[in-house]
């Protein structure tokens, strides 16, 4: 899968999924679906390191958690976000950073927003790094929304993310991510561009969907938006299947003379 591949789904009517992923594990494990797409996020800073935002996440942490992912990845597109203000520094800064996400084993990078960094985008676009957009609720900028909230919902919003969308496209983005928008500011935003939307908290209507692996696995117990749907109850099964094995070692049911070696 290429981000072109991206774009003909589009044109022919076909949905795009696509999910979190963060290491060689799940990478390996969703190699074996049909799924679209692999999106190491910058979500794992939150995910996997238990940090309160997507902030911490560094440059650093971003190589190493594609790196992984590529490595298990097969022929999923695999895209990178580009961390908190890794693209804010300038174009210089900004390819040094994507080039690092691509030697990782990238095949696009994700940045959230376009004002301010349009000359970041065109330039990556222009190198040859397919770039996918963020609009709506930019986890990035939580400090100055003050909460992860629904954006959007008034007019002169929903007209600022439109145009955002339409720059994107201008700039030569191949996708766009619109996370936690009203379905209907979604659904035109969906017809006014060429590229595809995936959608997240953003209804059926967008041109794709994707979702944290974690969280339609049902791994992360405590946390259930009206977005999410779980399609399993892992979490429970890693909780019950701990539990077990804790049992039977206690009670010296486990290892079984077959599960030893003579
Ligand atoms: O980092 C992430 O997980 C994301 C998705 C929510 C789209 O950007």
């Amino acid at each position: 899968m290429f981000a072109s591949d991206f774009l003909q789904a589009k044109t022919g009517r076909r949905k795009l999924s696509m999910v979190t992923c963060y290491d060689y594990t799940f990478a390996r494990l969703l190699s074996q679906t049909a799924i679209d797409g692999l999106l190491v996020g910058d979500s794992a800073a939150m995910v996997i390191h238990g940090h309160a935002s997507t902030l911490s996440a560094s440059i650093d942490l971003m190589r190493l958690h594609t790196e992984a992912v590529a490595r298990g990845a097969g022929d999923k597109l695999v895209v990178a976000d580009m961390p908190f203000l890794s693209f804010r520094k300038g174009v210089s800064a900004a390819l040094d950073a994507a080039h690092a996400l691509t030697v990782a084993g990238a095949h696009a990078v994700k940045l959230e927003g376009v004002d301010g960094h349009e000359d970041v985008i065109q330039r990556l676009t222009q190198s040859g790094i397919p770039v996918m957009g963020h609009l709506g609720l930019q986890p990035q900028s939580v400090n100055r929304y003050g909460g992860y909230k629904i954006q959007g919902r008034n007019g002169g919003d929903a007209q600022t993310i439109l145009s955002q969308a339409k720059t994107l496209e201008e700039l030569g983005a191949f996708a766009i991510v619109l996370e936690c928008v009203p379905t209907a500011l979604a659904d035109e935003i969906t017809a006014a561009v060429r590229i595809p939307t995936i959608g997240i908290g953003a209804g059926a209507g967008c041109d794709g969907q994707i979702l944290v692996i974690q969280d339609l696995l049902g791994m992360n117990l405590d946390f259930q938006p009206k977005f999410v749907r779980r399609f399993a109850e892992v979490g429970r099964m890693i909780v019950d299947a701990a539990g077990s094995f804790d049992q039977a070692v206690k009670t010296g049911a486990f290892p079984a003379p077959g599960e030893s070696y003579r």
